[in-house]
């Protein structure tokens, strides 16, 4: 029999904080950690490259078969028209089930994982003991990302960002695969007023909490 592994799910959308959140808490509860958005973005990048169009499920398909670890790394993936891309492709169910068996793996491995994403309380992991789904408004999550870009030298107006979150928050959540949705058993995290150790804090104790009631129950 396999060792039960503890995973926290970590959904919610652009730029609301999760992506540090979740590295916080693998830090904290000593566990490996997934940025599943990464996935998407090199699926989207790679279909890009090869002069696959994103909106074209086979093509897409593609992108995601070529996927290779390496890939990962690439600085191009943190970029805007990356995050673009990516929620194009990850509308296909062909691309979302290439990436499911690996997410699985990850959130398997003995003694647990943090995944982040859009769908991991809700399809990847719907049995994770710890769940949150993290928010905040569309203003403060652009405000956040247009510094993150501008700490990153590209150049972009805040309303551009802005716009680009409030188009993606509208694909992502009204796609037919595994929609942005918080999980009924999910703790929702509003980090609208928080500062980032504010809100780590916070998921912190939810995790925690989370945690003693997974181990009571073994
Ligand atoms: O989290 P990040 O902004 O990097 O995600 C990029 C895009 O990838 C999202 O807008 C979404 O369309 C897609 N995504 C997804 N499911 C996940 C993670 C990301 O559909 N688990």
């Amino acid at each position: 029999m396999t060792a039960p592994s503890f995973v926290v799910a970590v959904d919610g959308p652009a730029a609301s904080g999760k992506g540090t959140i979740a590295v916080r808490l693998g830090r904290m509860f000593g566990l490996p950690v997934l940025d599943t958005g990464l996935l998407y973005r090199a699926v989207g990048v790679l279909t890009d490259r090869a002069g696959g169009n994103p909106d074209d499920e086979a093509a897409a398909s593609d992108g995601a078969r070529g996927l290779t670890a390496a890939v990962l790394d690439d600085p191009a993936l943190r970029t805007r028209g990356a995050g673009e891309l990516a929620s194009r492709v990850a509308v296909h169910p062909g691309v979302r089930a290439a990436l499911l068996d690996f997410q699985r793996a990850f959130a398997a491995q003995p003694g647990g994982a943090v995944l982040d994403g859009r769908d991991i309380g809700t399809v990847i992991c719907p049995d994770a003991p710890a769940k949150l789904y993290v928010t905040a408004t569309p203003e403060v999550r652009a405000e956040r990302r247009w510094k993150q870009l501008a700490g990153q030298g590209e150049t972009v107006e805040y309303a551009d960002v802005l716009a680009d979150i409030r188009r993606r928050d509208a694909r992502d959540g009204a796609r037919e695969a595994a929609p942005m949705v918080a999980a009924r058993d999910a703790e929702l995290l509003d980090t609208t007023e928080m500062t980032i150790d504010l809100a780590a804090d916070a998921a912190r104790r939810i995790v925690e909490a989370a945690r003693a009631r997974w181990e009571a129950s073994r």
